[in-house]
């Protein structure tokens, strides 16, 4: 990635998150900046990473030729509207993680015509392990969308949507989507339990067959069935469980579940249009 200026505005899980991926992948300190109004979370950020670190926005703004948002959704009106004049200044691209807030409305914020890209990151960022979907703006070029890549490639996978709308699904994926993961492990581990296996053992046994199916999909060519299929053996024990679940209705639940979220997402986004 370009070694661009980049500013986050707002110092919380998911800046941290980005910024410690950034310079794992190399990016100079020196050209990272964080604003936050709290104190001690810059000291913190300053001795952990050695980057600029500022309460006062307008400072890391002045510095940026891009600037990510990564403040709550409920802090972006006021944020974004402080940072107009800067931002149009220095026409830097702007990149928004805030759930729910989509272009139009912080075009509307800003009141010209930006290059905006909206990105839909997960948790497992945390651990380099995330999942993003990405979404810019006609406004933006090919090089602004390679620095977008680039940053969120650095907490872990980056996929590019054509239709911002497709965010609200996104949302229910894969931004939603450790919950679910979590649920279902959490299921099997109190199975497992119930049957006999201590805490310890059940806890580590379902994890890491969780990691190890995610991984065997990732590095595969098949299809989430072909690989389901493979395990399966005909008059073996897991088909007797995969037709547990099956009976039970797995898919259509987690058909519902998606709907639920996605139809929330939409609803989030509705309540923040300016
Ligand atoms: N965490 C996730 O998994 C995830 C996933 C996808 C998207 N997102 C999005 O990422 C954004 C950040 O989430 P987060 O979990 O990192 O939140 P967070 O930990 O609360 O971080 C936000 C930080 O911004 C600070 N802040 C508040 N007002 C500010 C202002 N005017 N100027 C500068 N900083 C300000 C907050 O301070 P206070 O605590 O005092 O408010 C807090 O330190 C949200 O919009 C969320 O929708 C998060």
């Amino acid at each position: 990635m370009k070694s661009v200026t980049v500013a986050f505005i707002g110092g919380g899980n998911m800046a941290c998150s980005l910024i410690g991926g950034l310079l794992r992948t190399g990016y100079q300190p020196n050209k990272i900046w964080v604003s936050d109004p709290h104190r001690e979370k810059l000291e913190k950020l300053a001795a952990q990473y050695n980057i600029h670190t500022t309460e006062h926005n307008s400072e890391a703004l002045a510095q940026a030729e891009v600037v990510v948002f990564a403040v709550k959704p409920q802090n972006m009106q006021q944020v974004v509207t402080a940072a107009a004049a800067i931002v149009k200044a220095k026409k830097s691209l702007i990149i928004s993680i805030a759930a729910g807030i989509t272009i139009s409305t912080i075009q509307t914020w800003l009141d010209f015509d930006a290059a905006i890209i909206r990105c839909m990151p997960n948790t497992p960022a945390m651990v380099s392990s995330g999942a993003t979907a990405l979404y810019a703006n006609l406004h933006t070029h090919e090089e602004q969308k390679e620095i977008a890549e680039s940053l969120m490639r650095s907490v872990g996978l980056a996929v590019w949507l054509e239709h911002e709308q497709q965010l609200n699904v996104v949302t229910a994926l894969s931004g939603s989507g450790p919950a679910y993961f979590f649920i279902v492990m959490e299921a099997l581990q109190q199975a497992a339990e119930e049957l006999g296996l201590t805490h310890q053992q059940a806890r580590l046994l379902t994890v890491q067959t969780a990691l190890g199916a995610a991984r065997l999909a990732l590095e595969t060519e098949q299809s989430i069935a072909e690989l389901r299929s493979s395990v399966t053996s005909q008059g073996g024990t897991t088909e007797q469980g995969v037709q547990v679940l099956q009976d039970g209705g797995i898919h259509e639940l987690f058909a519902k579940a998606l709907q639920a979220a996605e139809s929330k997402a939409v609803a989030m986004s509705k309540s923040f249009i300016s």
